[in-house]
């Protein structure tokens, strides 16, 4: 293949992957989004097979085989609540493949390079390694608490900030000290040292972020391997690496920003950790006490079909009873009685961006009803029934109301302001952010206790006769 074919297969693999985030940033879109990435993954995929590769054939196919297998098989069988988790194991993926095409660019020290033009090489091998080396740890936390086989209270050291503040110093002094011994050819003590130290700070990082601010560190994680991915472009002179490298970066970044923004969070703040804490210590709301009044499926149907105005609030116990469908059922059964039905949607339900559209999507909701939480918050006051389907979190009034719960001053879903609200979970479990809800408790909530598949089949039995 020759390098014209080579650059304008990089040519338009780009303009397939800004066709791509076009598309996907939009439920109705999305599928050919996703298409146009696969397309512009597999021509980058056989250009840089056969047009830059020229030798070890063999350990690149076999490589590609076993890599395609595992990921088949994953993709196959993870379930859509693990989804999260896949994504934080494959950023990792990414970040552990800076470090060690770094690390072999570096042993293989390619004494052509000189002067300013070394100087410049090596820096973008330091930071290809620096940012891979914290993407892969920290994104391995972040699987960990996403699967719950990491608690998601924040691990506060105390004097964090220096600690942090400590390493990011050691990282420029070793920076410093790779510079200098690569120009007389060594450099890799300072390298490894390096390595060492961002995979902890990694660690740390995530590890001292609270369980609630998870969704910005797995959009930011997703932010730094890109940025790892251009740094290695530059390094290996990959046009397309640096391109593909930016698009995720700064992707990444503006999700983490919107994150940000819906959770009333600053970033900087996010990434410090230590969220929902006080003093140092984790900071427990106040423990609930009081009646709950529990409902029945037929109860609650004869609630929906008595009103005019019903709002569904999807958060993820939705995901994990996959009551998606039945929802959808009963959305139709209410509409066709002239009830309005429409959905509130906040923007970090259930655990990942968009997880509660793309269930909406799945089961064929019309999306014109599917409104974001921004659009309809000041509706509450004249809704007659808020059906809230396996939400906690997003719909706690504690957030207003206490200063130092974990959720404090993230926005919710102000169910309860409309005339009665209808929380179908099973039992008095808290949610993500391990925080009682206190909407439990009002005078107008009513509680459908059960598997929410289940309540939810029998609500639209009594609805549909
Ligand atoms: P949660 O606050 O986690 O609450 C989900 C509720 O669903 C639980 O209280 C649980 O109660 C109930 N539930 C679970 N399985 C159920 C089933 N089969 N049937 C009925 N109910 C079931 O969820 P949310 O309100 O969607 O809030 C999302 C939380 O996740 C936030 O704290 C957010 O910060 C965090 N998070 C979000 C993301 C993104 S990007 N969206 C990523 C990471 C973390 P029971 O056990 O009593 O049934």
């Amino acid at each position: 293949m020759t390098q014209g074919i080579v650059t304008v297969s990089y040519i338009g693999a780009s303009i397939l992957f800004i066709l791509a985030l076009g598309g996907l940033s939009n439920q109705e879109t999305a599928r050919r989004g996703n298409l146009y990435g696969v397309l512009g993954m597999g021509i980058a995929l056989l250009a840089t097979v056969f047009g830059i590769v020229t030798s070890n054939y063999g350990v690149l196919l076999g490589g590609i085989l076993v890599g395609g297998i595992i990921g088949f098989i994953l993709a196959k069988k993870v379930e859509m609540t693990q989804m999260p988790e896949l994504v934080a194991i494959l950023h990792s993926m990414v970040g552990l493949a800076a470090v060690l095409v770094g690390l072999a660019n570096f042993l293989e020290h390619n004494t052509a390079i000189t002067g300013v033009n070394r100087t410049i090489h090596d820096v973008e091998t330091y930071l290809g390694i620096l940012i891979g080396a914290v993407t892969f740890s920290g994104s391995v936390i972040a699987f960990g608490k996403l699967s719950g086989k990491i608690g998601g209270k924040p691990m506060l050291l105390p004097g964090r900030h220096w600690l942090n503040l400590g390493l990011l110093l050691a990282s420029i002094w070793f920076g410093n000290e790779f510079l200098t011994q690569s120009a007389a050819g060594a450099g890799i003590q300072p390298l490894i040292w390096m390595t060492v130290i961002a995979l902890l700070f990694g660690i740390h990082m995530v590890m001292a972020i609270g369980g609630a601010d998870m969704p910005v560190v797995v959009s930011m994680l997703n932010s730094y391997s890109g940025w790892a991915a251009a740094a290695t472009g530059f390094m290996l002179n990959n046009d397309l690496l640096i391109v593909v490298g930016a698009l995720v970066g700064s992707s990444g970044a503006i999700l983490s920003y919107i994150m940000c923004r819906a959770m009333n969070r600053k970033f900087f703040s996010v990434i410090a950790g230590g969220f929902g804490t006080s003093g140092g210590t984790v900071a427990s709301s106040t423990a609930q006490t009081g009646e709950v009044t529990a409902v029945s499926a037929e109860e609650v149907a004869a609630m929906l079909t008595e009103s005019k105005e019903v709002m569904i609030i999807p958060g993820y116990g939705m995901a994990v009873a996959q009551a998606q469908h039945t929802v959808n059922e009963i959305t139709k059964a209410l509409r066709a009685k002239k009830i309005n039905v429409r959905f509130g949607i906040h923007p970090v339900a259930g655990r990942m961006p968009g997880h509660m559209n793309v269930l909406l999507a799945e089961a064929k909701v019309p999306y014109d009803i599917v409104f974001e939480m921004d659009e309809i918050n000041a509706d509450f006051p004249d809704i007659d029934v808020s059906i809230v389907i396996g939400a906690n979190d997003i719909v706690n009034p504690s957030a207003q109301d206490e200063p130092n719960s974990p959720i404090a001053g993230m926005p919710v879903l102000e169910v309860w302001k409309g005339k009665t609200t209808i929380v179908l979970k099973r039992s008095m479990a808290s949610g993500y952010a391990g925080v009682d809800n206190p909407l439990f408790y009002k005078e107008n909530t009513r509680m459908l206790f059960g598997d929410a598949k289940s309540t939810l089949d029998a609500v639209l039995k009594a609805i549909t006769g």
